[in-house]
């Protein structure tokens, strides 16, 4: 009972949605489109389920699950304490790509939370995975449906790519919006944290509670993160990624210097700019005019660079404004942090 069998390519189609459902309530992993990535669900109180999530992506342990939720009626069994700027916060990003850490109900699975004391939360936005968390009526965490280490899924295609044959089913729904994943705020703290950037960006959050911080983890990375997951390389493309500040020139000549050493080279730029370079593999990620376009690119276009078997991926720099701000947060991550200034 693989994929192949199990694609619900109809997100109107509700048959098939109940399938997916009923294969989440016993206790099976099934793959499902959000507004941000793809996400590999499984039935939150269930320990035997929610093991098979570790197991087909390869995910170490002591990384904790996002619960993803359809009603804010599920959030009570979840959550010991609602702090009051969580409340305002959900009035006004969820449905959305935030995610909001809260002090975690006695009872559950230590599996999902790692066995820290809190527990994470979202209410997605995308009529697929709201229909098919209330239609398995139970709580569904899930991490991003690709094998850990690879870029985040934005095709239920890169879903297959990575885990045909390890999970029981695939609901397809077509490309998801945001591209990147959702922001993971830590609203237990004085001032609100940002443990990862994503969806909801740090100036929304701010125009509805004020004054909000980024994790000092996501500025030097010798910290330590208090969200597991950032500690893991993640997103990596297969060949070498480095992001270039500097002029188009620049990065033209980079890429001359590999080419005369007999690499094939990538470069990873917009529509604006695809036309000036001469790679072996040029690919525009969005439009830089509008850094949105860019951010729902960019996982499918560095797994096409790992299609395109490249030795070596330049990438030009964006603005951290924004949505800029996970974006550069995710391809700095791919890049393993390599940077080139121009001197
Ligand atoms: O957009 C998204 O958030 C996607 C879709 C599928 O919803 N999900 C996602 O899950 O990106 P995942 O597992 O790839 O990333 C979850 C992040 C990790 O960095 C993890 O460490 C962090 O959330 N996290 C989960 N529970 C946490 C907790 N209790 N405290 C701090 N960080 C937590
Ligand atoms: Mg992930």
């Amino acid at each position: 009972h693989w994929f192949v069998d199990n694609i619900v390519e109809n997100k109107n189609s509700y048959p098939q949605l109940q399938e997916a459902a009923s294969l989440l309530r016993q206790g099976e992993a099934v793959a499902f489109p959000t507004e941000t990535v793809y996400g590999l669900g499984a039935d939150a109180t269930n320990d035997e389920a929610v093991s098979k999530i570790f197991a087909a992506k390869g995910r170490p342990s002591d990384n904790p699950l996002i619960v993803h939720i359809a009603s804010r009626r599920q959030l009570e069994a979840l959550a010991a304490e609602i702090p009051a700027v969580a409340d305002k916060l959900m009035e006004a990003f969820w449905p959305g790509p935030l995610t909001l850490i809260f002090p975690k109900r006695e009872g559950i699975s230590e599996k999902v939370t790692a066995g820290l004391s809190t527990v994470a939360v979202r209410m997605p936005d995308h009529p697929v995975a709201l229909a098919l968390i209330e239609e398995a009526n139970v709580p569904v965490a899930a991490p991003s449906a690709n094998r850990s280490g690879r870029p985040s899924p934005t095709l239920a295609v890169h879903v297959a790519e990575d885990l045909d044959g390890k999970i029981a089913g695939i609901v397809d729904g077509g490309a998801t919006g945001v591209g990147v994943e959702s922001t993971v705020l830590d609203c237990t703290s004085e001032v609100p944290t940002i443990l990862r950037p994503g969806g909801v960006t740090k100036e929304q959050l701010e125009e509805v509670i004020g004054p909000v911080r980024m994790d000092a983890a996501l500025r030097d990375e010798t910290a330590k993160p208090k969200s597991p997951g950032m500690k893991y390389t993640h997103y990596a493309p297969k060949a070498p990624l480095a992001i270039v500040h500097g002029t188009r020139e620049f990065l033209q000549q980079l890429v001359r210097e590999r080419q005369a050493e007999g690499l094939k080279t990538g470069v990873l730029t917009t529509a604006e700019h695809q036309d000036f370079y001469e790679a072996d593999v040029v690919l525009a990620c969005g439009r830089r005019a509008d850094l949105e376009t860019v951010a729902a690119k960019l996982y499918d276009v560095l797994r096409s660079f790992d299609a395109a078997g490249v030795d070596v991926i330049y990438s030009e720099s964006f603005p951290s404004e924004g949505i800029g701000a996970a974006l550069m947060n995710r391809l700095e991550k791919a890049a393993g942090h390599t940077v080139i200034v121009q001197k």
